[in-house]
């Protein structure tokens, strides 16, 4: 009985393994990046490029384990979301009023702790932030309004 459930559960999860998540990046225009337009000291390219830079723009890496179903559904589920709420591989496409949001919103989820998202920096720990990293990406976006939508000096 219990030998012929697990045998059943084997199979079921072998056969969830023809289901491959589609891993390829789309084309991206370098010309829209936001990291081509705001051109970032190498500490913050880096942080952007480590602890955003998967969920959130069209140069994914994907790990060994999005190889593995059900994990790589649920990892592309947050790619796909990540993308869709924010793609720096699209910036140069926004509005103003979009790019100006997205950018206060960076700074403020980057202090509150709630981006990059937990659950990635469990297998990435190259992206677990210190409290100084923080407040220096979060600092950096604000001093980006500044200079591409003068956020402070424009009174509106
Ligand atoms: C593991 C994937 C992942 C990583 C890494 C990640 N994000 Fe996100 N991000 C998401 C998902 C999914 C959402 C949408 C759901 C939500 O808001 O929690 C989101 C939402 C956001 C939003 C909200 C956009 C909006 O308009 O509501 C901002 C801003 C953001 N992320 C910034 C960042 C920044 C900055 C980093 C790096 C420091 C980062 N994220 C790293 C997955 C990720």
């Amino acid at each position: 009985m219990v030998q012929k459930f697990a045998f059943t559960l084997l199979l079921a999860i072998a056969v969830l393994q023809f289901f491959q998540i589609d891993k390829t990046n789309p084309v991206a225009n370098p010309a829209l990046d936001f990291m081509n337009i705001t051109n970032p000291p190498d500490e913050i390219a880096t942080i952007l490029k480590t602890a955003c830079y998967d969920c959130h723009s069209y140069n994914t890496r994907y790990p060994w384990y999005t190889n593995i179903q059900p994990v790589a559904w649920w990892v592309k589920d947050h790619i796909d979301h990540g993308r869709s709420e924010l793609n720096f591989s699209e910036f140069g496409n926004y509005t103003e009023g979009r790019a100006d949001h997205k950018l206060e919103e960076a700074a403020e989820y980057t202090l509150n702790e709630e981006m990059p998202l937990p659950s990635y920096t469990w297998g990435h720990s190259d992206a677990r932030l210190t409290d100084q990293e923080r407040k220096f990406l979060a600092d950096w976006f604000e001093e980006q309004r500044v200079i591409l939508f003068s956020e402070s000096t424009s009174g509106k």
